[in-house]
């Protein structure tokens, strides 16, 4: 073990954030949905160290089924079907492992926001809620660590989503650390996790990501519950703000260029010997048919696939920023994933599934 200092070579310098703490004497049940939800939370806690096997071996074979999360189908090319298994299995490996870093790092952030949450938020019910949260996040964080340096190393955080981090944790106004982190960085997380533990056939993943992604369908209804709830009160200019935040923290995320996250990725593919230039050729010149082999029902990526429906859910989807969206998605990926306008976009976007913790788990569409 290393010698304790105060401070440690790998920590950032801290930065001030903006937090009103708030004490409330009625320690009744107020919000019914928040109080069941913590109760279901304290029942359902686990412990990494006794529920998950960490005595098995990654099964590298298993772990070639782990989707790449490129958004863009080049596991279905030609130039990908050439490659050597070993290239492949590499590839895969290491994009995953650059992909649960993300979570890692993203998990760290969420464990910080649930602590300011158990300070700021005004109802007892809610503070008791963001207690259990602060403790599935910590065990998030463990196990996501843990994982990833059985598998190959982690790798540092992308940029959009420490700006949405720090935006998240700065901010002096408790409803945008909600809209924040549990609708837009879980609702994206959820939606990956779902993707991850539904394909991969690697056990321990697969295991782990059932655990994280239980707890995480709750999060989100946390979210959703009392944000749902504080809406209806807010006045017509507050709501405006809260759904600019919300709109800032996603357009972050949606805008490619902004990401660095496919500079990484490219980077990940030099490392192991795939020419971009070949992949993106095939690509290319297969479209045609890959489209064609392609499920006739187009999913949704994750932010017009279920980041919006929960906003919309919420009360904070006007069509005044349904039309920034619109605008942001046809930049970034044309009329096809867009819609021509904004009232197609806003009648295209399907709606939250009836349950999210069967969802989550595959078992509903
Ligand atoms: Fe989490
Ligand atoms: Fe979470």
């Amino acid at each position: 073990m290393s010698e304790f200092t105060l401070t440690t070579p790998s920590q950032e310098p801290g930065y001030q954030t903006a937090m009103e703490v708030v004490f409330q004497w009625n320690y009744d049940p107020e919000l019914e949905e928040l109080r069941n939800l913590y109760v279901k939370a304290a029942e359902a806690q686990w412990i990494s160290e006794r529920d998950l096997r960490w005595d098995q071996q990654i099964d590298l074979v298993k772990f070639s089924t782990t989707p790449l999360g490129t958004g863009v189908p080049i596991d279905q090319t030609s130039y990908w079907k050439s490659l050597p298994q070993d290239t492949r299995s590499e590839l895969t490996r290491r994009t995953a492992a650059f992909r649960l870093s993300q979570f890692l790092h993203g998990e760290q952030g969420a464990l910080m926001v649930a602590a300011q949450l158990v300070n700021a938020v005004p109802h007892t019910d809610a503070k008791f809620y963001a207690a259990t949260q602060t403790m599935d996040e910590a065990r998030h964080v463990e196990v996501f660590a843990r994982y990833i340096e059985k598998l190959d190393e982690i790798r540092p955080i992308a940029p959009s989503l420490k700006g949405i981090l720090d935006q998240t944790l700065q901010t002096s106004d408790w409803m945008k650390k909600l809209v924040g982190m549990q609708i837009v960085v879980e609702g994206l997380a959820l939606y990956a996790f779902r993707e991850m533990r539904n394909m991969t056939e690697e056990p321990l993943l697969k295991e782990l990501l059932t655990y994280v992604a239980r707890d995480e369908s709750r999060h989100h209804a946390y979210g959703v519950q009392y944000i749902e709830r504080c809406v209806p009160c807010l006045s017509p200019s507050a709501r405006a703000e809260l759904e600019d935040f919300a709109l800032e923290c996603a357009r972050s995320l949606i805008d490619r260029n902004a990401q660095g996250l496919f500079t990484t990725l490219l980077q990940i593919w030099a490392e192991v010997g795939v020419d971009p230039a070949a992949m993106f050729q095939s690509l290319h010149d297969e479209r045609d048919e890959i489209l064609r082999d392609a499920p006739p029902k187009k999913r949704l990526g994750p932010v017009q696939g279920f980041v919006l429906p929960t906003l919309k859910r919420c009360g904070l989807f006007s069509e005044r920023v349904a039309t920034h969206f619109h605008g942001f998605f046809r930049e970034n990926f044309g009329d096809r994933v867009a819609g021509a306008n904004v009232q197609d976009f806003m009648q295209h976007l399907p709606d939250l599934p009836a349950d999210t913790a069967r969802w989550v788990m595959g078992e509903i569409q």
